[in-house]
């Protein structure tokens, strides 16, 4: 992307961190970006300042046949290399050392002890502790390496080549368990690297404007909003670039929060774009009767939301450009999957839009994490009911209505839904919590209100925390804050009789029922 930056390449093997040790990098001032192994001189070559390469950990061994390499011509190049775990382990294999299954497997919390600090481990206490997960170990180091440091069952868990600037750790330092990564992570790139900080919050939002210029050679520009923070900020900017020539679409689906609709609307004219309403619900609601299956409503509801678009489309086109939100970590797993570093996956895109519509895309958040653009949408100046909003599935409250979708769950689904922010909110959790919600399915309990008995829905509340959606875990919410969120639910939403709270992580869990 940028030209001007110090960058550090991390090459993906797999691993479940590669993303975390990208976003570490760039917490610490420095531009880093995600490359596949077979890709990774090509990368080099055409990147301006790379000052360093960190190979990720990954899932195989590196004596399997088929496991992940690097060309060896990397490792002559006379840039500094950091291999965290398979990372560490493909080093020593690839330059003469030996790997092998360990007797022990190493997971979680260890302690190190360090036997040389060196550049790498300079200024770490002399036992720290790490975080490990892994089952092959290096047990005999290439010519020219040695030990820095070791653990009970991990004879080399860090070492080097300080003249070659080659380095490798055993144990994950991108990890906050890992308590002295972060010095680590710091030494390899000041220390070692010489990179400068130069990846600052401050100019995020200049980058972004600088992506879109370059990209915008005139015409119209559509994009779809949803009121989520990256549509929403992706519009703004893009408004700042092309004026009068960008069209923002809201489709309001008939499955939205309760208000959202109103608040979603203030809120971007108040920010100075002014998007087309199309109220669709009808048309999606008559459609989804009678459907049941969760994929099967996803389908419906992503052809009905495409269908309304390219209505808008047809009557105040033609466009040149559909402007989306795409994240980097949605680039580098279409990447991934197959497809060109620009498409994206259905799943991530407001309302699901496919990638073969006949538009140039402009994705000015391409290169940025989710943090990244929340200081985007700071500088912006954007509320914080929009920069703190929870992430909402495109398909919207039908992801919380198992079975069919009906008039009357709905409603329920709606209603206690606004009850669990409203407390989380009051109680001060919204900002601590990644999503909270209610959801209903078809069962049925009996209540007693009065001397009435009643048969009534059973309604589950689900309140996670998680860094990035991809694992999550139940809230231990106090008892207190349950117990107002039960009792106001059964209270002010008709046809309730029961609210259970969902104690499942993802995994196994998804986060959304549907
Ligand atoms: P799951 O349910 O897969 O959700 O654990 C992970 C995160 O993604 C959101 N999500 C979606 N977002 N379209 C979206 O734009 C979808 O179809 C969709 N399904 C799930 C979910 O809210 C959670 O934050």
């Amino acid at each position: 992307m940028c030209a001007v930056h110090d960058t550090v390449m991390v090459v993906d093997f797999g691993g479940q961190y590669t993303h975390l040790i990208g976003r570490r990098i760039r917490e610490l001032g420095v531009y880093s970006e995600i490359v596949a192994s077979d890709s990774l001189l090509d990368a080099i070559k055409s990147t301006l300042c790379v000052k360093g390469i960190v190979f990720s950990g990954g899932p195989s061994s590196t004596f399997e046949p088929d496991s992940p390499q690097v060309d060896k011509n990397v490792y002559s190049l006379g840039l500094p290399i950091l291999g965290i775990c398979y990372g560490h382990q493909l080093i020593a294999s690839q330059l003469g050392g030996v790997v092998e299954r360990g007797d022990f497997r190493e997971y979680g919390r260890t302690t190190l002890e360090v036997v040389e600090s060196g550049d790498l481990l300079k200024g770490v206490r002399r036992r720290t502790v790490v975080w490990m997960s892994h089952g092959d170990q290096v047990i005999s180091l290439p010519e020219g390496f040695v030990a820095l440091a070791k653990t009970k069952s991990s004879r080399y868990a860090a070492f080097s080549d300080s003249r070659r600037k080659i380095y490798g750790v055993q144990f994950h330092p991108e990890v906050a368990h890992t308590e002295e990564g972060k010095k680590i992570l710091k030494n390899f790139l000041f220390r070692i690297c010489g990179c400068r900080v130069e990846w600052k919050a401050s100019s995020f939002l200049s980058q972004a404007l600088e992506h879109v210029r370059g990209v915008y050679r005139g015409g119209k520009v559509i994009c779809a909003v949803s009121g989520g923070l990256d549509s929403t900020v992706t519009a703004i900017l893009v408004k700042k670039i092309v004026g009068d020539n960008l069209v923002c679409v809201f489709v309001d689906n008939g499955l939205l929060r309760k208000g959202e609709a109103e608040s979603v609307m203030d809120s971007l004219k108040s920010s100075g774009v002014n998007p087309l309403y199309v109220d669709a619900s009808h048309v999606f609601l008559n459609r989804l009767r009678g459907v049941v299956d969760p994929e099967a409503k996803r389908k419906v509801i992503g052809e009905t939301f495409i269908e309304a678009f390219n209505d808008v489309a047809g009557e105040w086109g033609p466009f040149r450009y559909l402007a989306q939100g795409t994240l980097y970590p949605d680039v580098i797993e279409s990447a991934k999957a197959g497809g060109p570093a620009s498409t994206i996956k259905t799943h991530h895109n407001v309302g699901g839009l496919p990638d073969k519509l006949p538009y140039e895309l402009i994705e000015p958040l391409k290169y940025f994490y989710k943090d990244e653009v929340r200081e985007i949408a700071s500088a912006l100046k954007l509320p914080d009911s929009i920069v703190k909003r929870h992430p909402f599935p495109g398909p919207g409250l039908s992801a919380r209505i198992v079975g069919e979708v009906t008039e009357e769950k709905l409603k329920i689904c709606r209603e206690a839904s606004a009850i669990v922010e409203e407390e989380l909110s009051r109680s001060r959790y919204y900002d601590r919590v990644w999503q909270a919600f209610a959801y209903v399915g078809d069962d049925k309990a009996v209540a007693v209100l009065g001397d009435v008995r009643k048969y009534g829905y059973i309604v589950t509340v689900k309140v996670v925390s998680s860094e990035d959606g991809m694992t999550a875990d139940w809230v231990k919410l106090p008892s207190r804050i349950l117990e107002r969120i039960s009792v106001r639910i059964t209270n002010e939403v008709r046809n309730v009789s029961s609210v259970n709270y969902n104690i499942s992580s993802k995994p196994p869990a998804t986060i959304e029922p549907q």
